[in-house]
């Protein structure tokens, strides 16, 4: 699908957990197009570059996109003072997004800021998918109950015990046996989620996060190490041919 640009209504902002927004858009073409795991590049008005922010959730009945994210520089935190009716300058749907594969038995496993994009393609699983998500501490959880409402088995973890399992998100994932994995998180807990895919055989998709420009695969700014058929390393573009990858196609 092509993407787009377009002048996006804010119907719905509100702050869900510490320095995390969770804004909602009008924008039916692109509500229309998107695909969960695709991310779109936004306007931050006096910031040259886009910021790339993933799609949560896609409403196609109500025409809306959801996003989800973080204060961590200028950008997002200029982006957070956005108020409904304020308009949002948005290129989308961007990247290629998670296989979704209804009737399989998948497992999503986010850590921190990178559990929104795994909202839209869990919902498509519903009772057949466990989703264990890590944060740093109770503070930071997010989108728990949105799994659950979709009929998602929801397991959490915090680095400090807060909330949930005291330790790793990936101490929770040894016992559900999926037929696929879908995982966004630090490269730490990408890591462990691959290695663990490969030992058991399971097919493993990963959304990688890299410092973007373009969005496009136009100016080669967002280069990711992947190895091709034959096990040879090139250069690919996470904006172009990700953000989600097959696991073992990704150097790690
Ligand atoms: C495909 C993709 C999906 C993402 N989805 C989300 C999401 O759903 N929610 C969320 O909170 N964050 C998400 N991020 C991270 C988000 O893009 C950065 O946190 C944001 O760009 C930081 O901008 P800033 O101006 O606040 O920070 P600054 O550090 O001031 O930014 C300076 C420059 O670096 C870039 N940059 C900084 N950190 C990152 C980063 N981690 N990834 C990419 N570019 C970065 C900025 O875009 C900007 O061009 C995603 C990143 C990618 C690549
Ligand atoms: S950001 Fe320009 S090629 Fe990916």
């Amino acid at each position: 699908m092509k993407y787009d640009v377009k002048l996006c209504e804010l119907v719905r902002t509100a702050e869900i957990a510490a320095d995390t927004y969770d804004f909602t858009v009008r924008a039916p073409e692109l509500a229309a197009a998107a695909k969960p795991g695709q991310f779109a590049h936004i306007y931050v008005p006096g910031r040259t570059l886009r910021r790339p922010i993933s799609i949560c959730d896609i409403d196609r009945e109500n025409g809306t996109l959801r996003f989800v994210f973080q204060i961590r520089g200028a950008g997002t935190a200029d982006l957070a003072k956005f108020k409904v009716g304020d308009s949002l300058d948005i290129l989308a749907p961007l990247g290629n997004g998670f296989s979704v594969e209804p009737g399989k038995k998948a497992l999503f496993v986010g850590g921190g800021i990178g559990v929104p994009p795994l909202l839209g393609a869990a919902k498509h699983y519903g009772e057949n998918a466990v989703v264990a998500v890590g944060f740093r501490s109770a503070d930071y959880a997010i989108l728990t109950e949105d799994f659950k409402a979709a009929g998602c088995a929801v397991r959490v973890a915090t680095d400090d015990g807060s909330l949930g399992h005291h330790g790793l998100v990936t101490d929770l994932i040894r016992d559900v046996q999926p037929d696929i994995i879908c995982a966004c998180g630090p490269m730490v807990m990408l890591r462990a989620v691959a290695a663990y895919a490969k030992e058991n055989g399971i097919r493993c998709e990963i959304s990688l996060e890299e410092r973007m420009a373009c969005g496009i695969g136009a100016c080669l700014g967002c280069a990711v190490e992947l190895y091709d058929e034959k096990g040879e390393i090139y250069m690919g573009h996470v904006c172009k041919d990700g953000p989600v990858f097959a696991a073992e196609r990704v150097v790690l």
